[in-house]
Formats: C-alpha cells, structure tokens, sequence
C-alpha cells in the first residue's frame, strides 16, 4: 500500500476536520517563527532586482495552516522592507502549496479571496505586502515536484514524519507488530529496525529530490515529529500516544467489535526520528548545510497554552477529548480505510477516556524537531 493513494487528513471544515483540529501544528509553528524570519530574510536579500522568490510549502493540508506559510513570507518581507527602508526592487513571490492527491485543495482554494483581502494592503507605500501568486502542486513529496533550480525556499511542518510506506515486511506479513498499531512498548527490535530504515531511505530521497529542485544557496525549513533521546525508541510521550491508541483499539477487540487480525495488520506509515538521526542523513547525503537543528514542545492538549512543563492538567477529560479530536482528524480516513466507518466515534470517545486517565498523572507534550538547511555549493 503506498500512502499516497489512501492518505489525507479529515476533509472540509466541520468539527472533526483537520481545518478545525489544527491547532498543534500552528502553536509549534509560532515557537519557530523567529528562525524562520532569518531564513526568509536571507533568501530574500540574495535575490536579484526583478526577479521570483519561489516558496514551496510540501504537506500544506487543508485549513488555516495551509495558508501560514503565505502569509507568514509576505508578512515577514514587507516588515522587512519597513525596517530597513528597502526598495521592494520588484520582488514577486509564487507560492506552490504541495499536498498529496487526495487532500482538500478546493477548501484552501475557496478561502483565497477572503485571505487576499486580508492580506494585500498599502500597494505603493513601504509595508505593502509584495505581489504575490498561490497555485496548487498535487504530488508526494517522495516524487520530483518542480523543476530543476527553480525553487528558493522548502518549507514543510507536521508532514515528513510521514513515511512512503509502511515497511514491506509488515504490510506483507512476514513481521507482525501484535497488537500494537505503531511503535509501542511491546514491538519487536526487528520491527522497531524496519521502521528506522524505512524513514532514513524516505527522507535520505527527499533530500536528494529537493537538492535538485532548489536553486544553488537555496534553503529548506522543516519542522516534523521527533523524539527526544536515541535511547528510548519506543517510549516518549510520541510513542505513548500511539500506544494509548493502540490500547483503545485492543479495548474494541476485547468486546468483539475489531477483528484481533485487523488490529495486527495495522500499522501507521510514521516515524517519529532523534535530533541525531535526521542529522545522520543530512550528513551522509553531503547535499545539505546543517543552519540550526532544536527541538520545540507543545502540550497534547492543542488548548493548553500553559508553558509550564511541570503543570498539572487542569481538566484532564476535556484534554483527553480535545487530544482525541485532533488524532482522529488527523487519521480518521486511514483509520476508517482499514477498519470500517463503524468504529470511528466509539474509539475515539474511548481514546478520550483513555488519555484522559493518562493525563491524570501528569502533563505530556509533543516534541517536535526543527532543521534549517542550506543546498551545499559544491
Ligand atoms: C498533519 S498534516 C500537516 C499540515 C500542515 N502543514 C500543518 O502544519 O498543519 C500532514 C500533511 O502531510 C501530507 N503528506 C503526507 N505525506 C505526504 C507526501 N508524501 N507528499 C505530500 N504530502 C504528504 C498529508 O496528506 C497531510 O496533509
């Protein structure tokens, strides 16, 4: 099964849409936002008068976020050009909005015009947002996208801990994770190892294939999950997520309503690298300047905005329903696919439940590994 025939977050604008359960992504954007401005910065003043900025936004989904990097560069730009008092030397800006096939583009199409009126202001004086064009580009990012040299800037979140594929080896059967629906405390090493390999293979090729498609200086930007110690593989609060799902779905084979064979013949296509891993890649592949790698956090609860890592959850039943609806957005038609529609509001209710319980002991938080990249001059 290859992920870009069956993956996409929940469509539309409902409650339980990605557009209205995207809040994680958007507050760990936000905590990059500084780096972010000094990337966009030096892009813009390398270029010539006249000329292109290309931004390429890759997993953009559908919702506010899809339209953050837009308004995150245009925004960035024009206070640049009012602090230093810069000509815009006729700087235009195209924006490509990268997602896979079957991802709501029209949603983010509709929401254009609103968007421009908000966003095109002051035309002629100096904090004029630049002129600047959105156009839509269907595709995995496993693939080549653009052409050759032609793009200034990658930016991608929440999107390549993705993986191409689950690991032939699981989805032909030959391994099985029992039980378990990613890595939980219960995989197998060899199986751990499948998944290991398969994001260095997937993300050492995505390296390759924007190296071709980036100008010679051009930069990437990239934000996805991450854990925080080589050490503990299968624990951190990523995998404790995915193991408190698996959990809520052993519960349903418990009362006969989930096969036990579906359950064990379903993995997510996901891995969640070290800060050490991702710069292993980068490093062997040779295409890449490391700018800055980090990792930011945010609570599970997308409604938390409590900075406190110690702190108590207040209300841990609504955190636990607020957790479940942003997991169920996001994996809702992958989860449905495989196991029927019929599941779907008693898992997650009892995921809520199950989170909740979790919650009770303490806070968890997501973390997320942040790396800027520059295309070596070779
Ligand atoms: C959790 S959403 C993140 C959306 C948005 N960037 C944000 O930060 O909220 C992940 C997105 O990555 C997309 N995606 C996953 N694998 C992809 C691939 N190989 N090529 C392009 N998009 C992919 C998914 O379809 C999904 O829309």
């Amino acid at each position: 099964m290859k992920v870009e025939d069956v993956l996409h977050m929940a469509t539309g604008d409902g409650e339980n849409s990605y557009a209205a359960n995207s809040r994680i992504p958007m507050k760990a954007m936000l905590k990059n936002r500084p780096l972010l401005q000094r990337t966009v910065e030096e892009v813009y003043t390398s270029l010539s008068p006249a000329s292109t900025m290309v931004v390429a936004d890759l997993g953009c989904s559908s919702g506010p976020n899809a339209l953050f990097i837009v308004a995150e560069v245009t925004g960035m730009i024009s206070d640049y050009n009012q602090n230093t008092n810069e000509e815009q030397h006729g700087v235009e800006l195209q924006f490509l909005l990268n997602d896979l096939p079957k991802n709501d583009f029209n949603l983010i199409f509709q929401s254009l015009d609103q968007f421009h009126t908000v966003t095109r202001k002051g035309e002629g004086d100096e904090a004029a947002t630049p002129p600047y064009y959105v156009v839509g580009l269907p595709g995995s990012f496993y693939n080549r996208l653009c052409p050759s040299q032609s793009v200034h800037l990658f930016h991608s979140s929440y999107s390549l801990h993705w993986l191409s594929k689950v690991p032939e080896e699981l989805s032909s059967g030959e391994y099985v994770n029992e039980g378990n629906i990613h890595i939980g405390k219960t995989t197998p090493h060899s199986i751990v190892n499948l998944f290991r390999e398969q994001f260095q293979i997937d993300f050492e090729l995505f390296l390759t294939l924007r190296s071709k498609e980036l100008i010679s200086g051009g930069q990437m930007f990239l934000m996805l999950l991450g854990r925080k110690s080589e050490e503990m593989l299968t624990h951190g609060e990523i995998g404790t997520m995915w193991d408190l799902l698996s959990e809520s779905l052993q519960s349903l084979v418990l009362k006969g309503r989930v096969e036990k064979g579906k359950l064990d013949s379903f993995n997510l296509p996901l891995y969640a690298p070290s800060v050490e891993e991702v710069k292993a890649v980068v490093n062997r592949t040779e295409l890449f300047e490391i700018e800055h790698v980090g990792m930011v956090e945010v609570n599970w609860d997308p409604q938390d905005d409590d900075s406190d890592d110690e702190h108590m959850v207040l209300d841990t039943a609504r955190s636990g329903r607020n957790l479940s609806m942003t997991i169920r957005s996001v994996l809702e038609p992958l989860i449905a696919g495989h196991f029927g529609e019929g599941i779907i509001d008693e898992l997650f209710a009892v995921y809520a439940c199950i989170v909740a319980k979790h919650l009770e002991k303490r806070n968890a938080k997501l973390p997320s590994i942040v790396v800027s990249l520059k295309k070596a001059m070779h």
